[in-house]
């Protein structure tokens, strides 16, 4: 008797949804949103679900993609397709992991390897990080990209492998492994493509179905802000934050998002080699400033999350474990046990300098066409198909708020096959003779 009430409930949840999807029409969905309108539960289920099932095709989903990016969604709207998007593959379980898993994620910028630091860094503090990482988007860099200019870096570990790693070494980052938010993996690859990026449910909804698919007990976010990150006001910045909160209390997840800079690349490194590298100077005590501030920031608050202690105690370990080197050899350990060869990274092969036009205080670097012009020689893909160059990019110099002298270098660049204008380059840098920028590394922090 249960048994069969059972089996006709599924039915007719069966048919219900069979009927929604009968009576409902990708066109339609793309006319309403085109039109403003309110996206219900069920239309958004539908056009995740056709995404997926490719009864809706690529230029559809992009032009319904467009119309979201240009007309937005309300907090409803970007709740459902969250849990639409999380409900398009399993979820990781990693019961099997003692302690508390912290979570971290950013919303993107230029030259933003922190993770490649703070992930050891954390790990080193006995906070277990069970990491999955993105692919670059639009003009910003991944995780992922980066880890794969290291010769033979495996990013593609089963299930197993990586809760293995974890359990052993502290630490593991994986490309997103299993079938979790595969309707995220399409997505993501489009908007990257496509021009429809920047938008706020469409970050919020990517991101958090990622976190929420991953396992983790609680979450830390890097909303990155201004003209190098994918939103750029402060306002944004909130909005997008507390959206992003919202999302994880309902989930009954704990999150945190910091509200931080990307007026200027982060640290000097642009391309993924690069990157790599400068991660490590800062692992063996060196880099510069601001990278160093931020990952102590996130660490600070990652470690005092999963150990549940004050952050004065966790600011004093963090800070502790970078300069003693044992966030170092935990990255070490990290790459040697994911099959990176840190030995063969190259960059380059070709080599100059950018020189100051003239002596003064550089008072802006423009993020986003640096972003821009180091995806064009090849740190990123213009198309879906694009392999990366990943010892191209540039090297900063200096930073805002440096003194310049002119003919002093200012920038390296590193480039292969593709070549970029001297003049473009220059014009990324604004040299005046007073220091008028005074904008906060940390901006705010929402929970
Ligand atoms: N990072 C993501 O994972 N998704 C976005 O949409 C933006 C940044």
């Amino acid at each position: 008797m249960c048994q069969k009430m059972y089996i006709k409930e599924e039915y007719d949840k069966k048919h219900v949804i069979m009927n929604i999807g009968e009576n409902m029409n990708i066109l339609e969905i793309i006319d309403k949103k085109r039109k403003k309108q309110k996206l219900s539960k069920e239309e958004i289920e539908y056009m995740i679900q056709g995404y997926l099932d490719e009864s809706i095709k690529d230029y559809q989903m992009s032009a319904l993609l467009m119309a979201i990016v240009l007309n937005g969604m309300n907090e409803d709207e970007v709740v459902d397709l969250t849990t639409a998007m999380l409900n398009s593959g399993e979820v990781m379980d990693l019961s099997s992991i003692s302690g508390i898993k912290v979570d971290k994620h950013s919303t993107g910028g230029v030259g933003d390897k922190t993770t490649l630091i703070l992930a050891p860094l954390v790990a080193s503090c006995g906070v277990p990080v069970a990491k999955m990482s993105g692919r670059g988007l639009g003009h910003t860099g991944g995780t992922i990209d980066k880890l794969e200019s290291i010769p033979g870096f495996q990013v593609d570990l089963s299930v197993e492998n990586f809760i293995r790693e974890v359990n052993e070494i502290g630490l593991s980052i994986v490309s997103q492994t299993g079938n979790l938010v595969p309707a995220d993996k399409k997505l993501y690859a489009l908007r990257d493509v496509t021009g429809t990026v920047e938008s706020i449910p469409l970050i919020a909804s990517s991101i958090m179905s990622k976190k929420l698919a991953s396992g983790a007990d609680k979450i830390v976010i890097d909303v990155k802000v201004g003209n190098g990150a994918l939103v750029k006001t402060i306002e944004e910045a909130k909005k997008l934050a507390q959206l992003m909160v919202h999302i994880g209390n309902s989930h009954q997840k704990e999150t945190v998002c910091v509200i931080t800079r990307m007026s200027e690349p982060l640290g000097c490194a642009i391309g993924n080699a690069l990157e790599v590298l400068e991660g490590i100077e800062v692992l063996k005590g060196g880099g510069p400033e601001d990278l160093k501030e931020l990952v102590l920031t996130l660490a600070t608050i990652m470690v005092s999350l999963g150990l549940e202690c004050q952050m004065e105690q966790a600011s004093k370990l963090v800070k502790q474990n970078l300069e003693n080197g044992k966030a170092y050899q935990k990255f070490l350990e990290f790459v040697k046990a994911q099959k990176g060869n840190l030995d063969e990274l190259v960059v380059g092969p070709k080599i100059f300098s950018i020189k100051a036009p003239k002596s003064g205080i550089v008072n802006h670097i423009d993020a986003l066409k640096l972003g821009e012009l180091a995806r064009s020689i090849g740190a990123g893909r213009m198309t879906k198909e694009d392999k990366i160059d990943y010892g191209v990019g540039f090297v900063l110099s200096k930073k805002v708020g440096d003194f310049v002298l002119q003919d002093e270098e200012l920038m390296k660049v590193y480039l292969n096959e593709k070549d970029v204008h001297l003049d473009v380059l220059l014009s990324c840098f604004m040299i005046e003779d007073d220091y008028t920028n005074t904008e906060p590394l940390i901006h705010e922090i929402v929970k």
